[in-house]
């Protein structure tokens, strides 16, 4: 038991976060080479031809199986084993990227140097604030001409209402970059020395031998920023870290594998272990013995002609055998988990034991949802894994009126995958669809018309938006629906829904019907 508990100790689950272009794939791929996961660089993903199909749904179809494959990746290194949780570059998919956050116990969050916070990073860090995930940032592209480091703590800390604490600070920038100073560990790391260069010890900002390897100029520079950064910035405190207030700062450049092993020794160093996991009925600690583990994502399998569906499961607690059988709670049943995967950078292994903080992925037929539990027994409903209210909503209609069973069918099946969210009105007969990102429309029509053999189109609907309604009287919720039955639908689980013609209707039954929460997320907790 005491192997298992250490076992436990020594994960680190985490994300990066990042506008695209910022370097996530490209800080992975550096991460993954330092932990041995892969041999070579440019082994994670073909960015360039990736980038290029960013508008090619066909692409997006294509990248699924990829993404299958690198969902999860683990790696070691300096006596942990590191999870990391692969979210999904593309805008249009944020949905996925949010829930994934669900599952993680710190984050990585990525800028570039020379655009500091963009949008995707805000929304993004704001779902790890919803949560108080630890976040340690990493500045990329320094050795491009980027913002004056000062000004981009400025931007953190006042953009995003974190205290931040330098962990190295960059000695120049753009052509003159020469390196940073570790400002934790009080070395000198110079570029161009290669991957494996430890950096030279040093006394001390004051240590002459920063005289005898720096020009003078950069060390008289160097001197006075730490002297500034001390005087600002509060010291690096692993409490106020742990607990989402603030943020230790690397700088580097991903491309050159610079300041990576740094970024990596600080998530050994100070990023927590799995940590405790709210569920309706209580706390699920990470010590406990009986495994219990929620469902974060789906992915479906890139097999057309099977249904088989990939369940990513999170644990929260225990020692997971393959062959283990597991209690699946909504349902009641009993699931034989004796084909899990574990999710290597480039080939699935099969999981022989997992422990708190790992990923399993468990193949089945469509029975596990995001959201559902799995325990040995217990029943548990975990909290904290959102569902998104869509921005843009169309309707479907199919060419094949035979269909309409099938394809209420195929709906609900790819809304319980998170594909998307579907709404069936009280009144009409006709489904709408909500989608967070355009494009998700175009991989429902291909997958509705290969999977399922139904040939659909999705056309404009004056439905400006969607809001989960919820009240603490169900007489008071009741009426409500009753006398909004003509914008009332039901999602795929049957939880009622408003569907907002324009911004005022919204407005107008907020103000009409104080009694009545209008949700913009909802919890996937099935009941
Ligand atoms: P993403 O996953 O966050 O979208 O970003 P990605 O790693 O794909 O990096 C985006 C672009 O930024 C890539 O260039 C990448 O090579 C470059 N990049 C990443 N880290 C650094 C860095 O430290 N310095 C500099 N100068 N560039 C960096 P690209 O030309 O768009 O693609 P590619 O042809 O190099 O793949």
């Amino acid at each position: 038991m005491n192997n298992y508990l250490d076992a436990v100790a020594n994960r680190r689950t985490f994300a990066i976060i990042a506008h695209p272009d910022a370097g996530k794939t490209t800080l992975t791929e550096k991460l993954l080479l330092f932990g041995g996961a892969i041999q070579q660089a440019g082994a994670v993903k073909a960015k360039g031809e990736r980038r290029r199909a960013r508008s090619d749904w066909m692409k997006v179809e294509q990248e699924r199986g990829i993404s299958v494959a690198s969902s999860v990746m683990t790696f070691d290194y300096e006596g942990r084993t590191f999870n990391l949780l692969d979210t999904p570059g593309h805008e249009d998919f944020s949905e996925d990227t949010y829930r994934t956050l669900s599952a993680v116990d710190s984050a990585v969050m990525v800028l570039d140097a020379a655009k500091g916070i963009e949008t995707q990073t805000r929304k993004l860090f704001e779902v790890c604030r919803l949560r108080d995930v630890p976040i340690i940032t990493f500045i990329n592209k320094l050795d491009r001409e980027g913002r004056e480091p000062f000004d981009l703590l400025d931007e953190v800390e006042q953009g995003l209402a974190l205290s931040v604490t330098p962990a190295s600070w960059p000695i120049g920038m753009g052509r003159d970059f020469l390196g940073c100073y570790d400002l934790l560990n009080d070395r000198l790391l110079l570029i161009g020395r290669g991957a494996t260069d430890m950096g030279e010890a040093c006394s001390g900002i004051d240590d002459p031998r920063l005289d005898e390897l720096l020009p003078a100029a950069a060390v008289t520079k160097l001197r006075e920023d730490i002297a500034m950064v001390r005087g600002l910035c509060p010291p690096f405190d692993a409490r106020a870290f742990l607990e989402g207030h603030l943020t230790p700062v690397f700088f580097g450049s991903a491309v050159n594998n610079f300041g990576v092993r740094e970024l990596l020794h600080g998530l050994a160093a100070y990023a927590p272990p799995p940590r405790e996991r709210p569920a309706q009925e209580r706390m699920v600690q990470p010590s406990e013995a009986p495994v219990t583990g929620f469902v974060f994502k789906i992915q479906a399998n890139m097999d057309p002609k099977h249904r088989d569906r990939i369940a990513f499961v999170r644990l929260c607690s225990g020692h997971f055998k393959r062959g283990a059988k597991l209690k699946h709670p909504r349902s009641g049943k009993i699931i034989n988990v004796h084909n899990p995967v574990l999710f290597l950078a480039q080939e699935r292994e099969l999981a022989e034991e997992a422990v708190a903080g790992d990923i399993i992925g468990i193949p089945n037929h469509g029975q596990l949802r995001i959201g559902d539990a799995l325990t040995e027994g217990e029943v548990l409903n975990f909290t904290g894994i959102p569902s998104f209210a869509p921005e843009i909503l169309r309707r479907v209609r199919s060419d094949d009126p035979m269909k309409a069973k099938h394809l209420s069918r195929a709906l609900i099946q790819l809304a319980e995958e998170g594909a998307g969210s579907v709404f069936k009105p009280l009144l009409g007969a006709d489904w709408i669809v909500g989608v967070v990102g355009v494009l998700q429309f175009d991989v429902l029509a291909d997958r509705i018309r290969t999977e399922y053999t139904i040939p659909v189109r999705f056309e404009d609907a004056p439905i400006h938006t969607a809001r989960w309604v919820e009240a603490d009287d169900a007489l008071k919720l009741k009426k409500f629906i009753e006398d909004n039955r003509a914008a009332m639908a039901e999602d795929h689980d049957g939880s009622p829904v408003f569907l907002a013609r324009n911004a005022w209707h919204l407005e107008r039954a907020a103000d009409d019907w104080p009694d009545i929460r209008f949700l913009t997320t909802r919890e996937q907790t099935p009941g």
